[in-house]
Order: C-alpha cells, then structure tokens, then sequence
C-alpha cells in the first residue's frame, strides 16, 4: 500500500463543506481536519488561489508536523472582472455567512442579462509532505458555469445554489454530492493532486 494511503494527513481547512467533499473523495485515506489538532486558519495573505493553498499547507504541516492537504478555491464571474475570486468566503465582510456572500453576488449582477453571467469556480489544491517541502505539489481545477438570478436547491454549500450546471441543467445546489464531486472544480483538481502524488511516490521509489 502506499505511503498517501497509509499516512495521516491534515486538511487544511475549516470549511465544512470543502471538509466533507475530500473526505468523501479520499475515503480510504486518514484524511484529519485541521480543527483537530487546535490548529487556527491561516491569515489569507496572498494574491492568487496559489500562494493561498501554499500558506495554508504551510501552516497545517508546521503546527501538525504531518502532510498537509490545502484548498484554495473560489468563484470568478466575468461581468464583475474576476470578483469574487480568492474573497469568495468573505465577499460580503469577514465572517460573512455563505448566504450573506450570495445575496451580495446577485445584488452586484442585478442588472446583468444571462447572457452576460459566465463564471467558472477554480480550485487549487497543494500538497506538502512537510513545512518546509521545497517542492510543493499543485493542481488545478476549473468548472464553467452561469450565475442564476435566484438561488435554487439545498445541497452543497457556499455560491452552490446560484451556479449554474449547464451539463445538468440544474444548480450545483440541485446534484447530488456524487454528481457534484464527478465535475465540479474541486474533483477535477484532486484527481490531477492525487496523480501527482503517485508519480512523486514511485520517483522516490526509483531513485
Ligand atoms: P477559501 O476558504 O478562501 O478557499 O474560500 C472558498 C470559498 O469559495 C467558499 O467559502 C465558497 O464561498 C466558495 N466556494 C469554493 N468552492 C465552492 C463550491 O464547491 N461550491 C460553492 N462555493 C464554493
């Protein structure tokens, strides 16, 4: 078996709904929220989903001294050139709530056609086998969708019920977790991370 397989490593992040989503796509593995070992969030202090992820990693691996998973993500709608973006937790103010943050998309996209509502959420996962890993590893994933005028469905969280799936034609909010974790951004990056991982496990293994 390998080492990801066996070795517990934390997850970065507070977010329950990012917590619950890479579990269920990690079953198998010793997967730990951060909250369990007391270690805070890290402050956000980068300009880019990237460097985000790395500081969070950073800080999980330091505190926990065991690899770390992190995950940056966000919503980038274009009518509001990118915003948004790497404050899409905090959008309406910190410590805004997921529906305070959506109701103030909508109000920002009030007078915007459908036409002009393309968005896309991006996650960036990095994973660091210990805080000072010189050599992070980085994935990317990119979901396309539209920005509804009214939210829709129950499921998931955050900005789910106001994107919307052209592939299901329904809201994010409307798929089933499976479904959503089969397209969405999120998904797509921790395929590409955990590819990445066995590649780094069997160059470790050669040389
Ligand atoms: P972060 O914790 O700084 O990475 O902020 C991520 C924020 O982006 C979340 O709090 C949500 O508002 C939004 N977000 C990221 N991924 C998703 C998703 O899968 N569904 C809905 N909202 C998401």
């Amino acid at each position: 078996m390998s080492l990801f397989k066996k070795q517990q490593i934390v997850l970065a992040s507070g977010n329950p709904g990012k917590i619950s989503e890479i579990q269920a796509m990690l079953a198998g593995h010793s997967i730990i929220p951060q909250s369990q070992f007391c270690i805070a969030d890290a402050e956000e202090t980068g300009s880019s989903f990237v460097e985000n992820a790395i500081i969070k990693a950073r800080n999980a691996a330091w505190h926990s001294h065991l690899p770390a998973i992190a995950d940056d993500s966000g919503l980038v709608v274009d009518a509001l050139n990118g915003a948004p973006g790497i404050i899409s937790a905090r959008y309406a103010g910190s410590g805004a709530s997921d529906q305070e943050n959506l109701q103030k998309l909508l109000g920002e996209l009030q007078d915007i056609p459908d036409a002009q509502r393309s968005a896309r959420f991006i996650c960036v996962l990095v994973f660091m086998e210990h805080a000072k890993d010189p050599c992070p590893l980085i994935a990317q994933g990119i979901w396309e969708g539209r920005i509804l005028q009214q939210p829709i469905g129950t499921n998931g969280f955050g900005y789910d019920p106001v994107f919307w799936v052209p592939e299901h034609a329904c809201s994010s909010a409307q798929l089933s977790a499976g479904v959503k974790n089969s397209l969405s951004h999120r998904g797509q990056a921790l395929n590409r991370l955990t590819q990445l991982i066995k590649e780094r496990e069997c160059d470790q293994w050669l040389y």
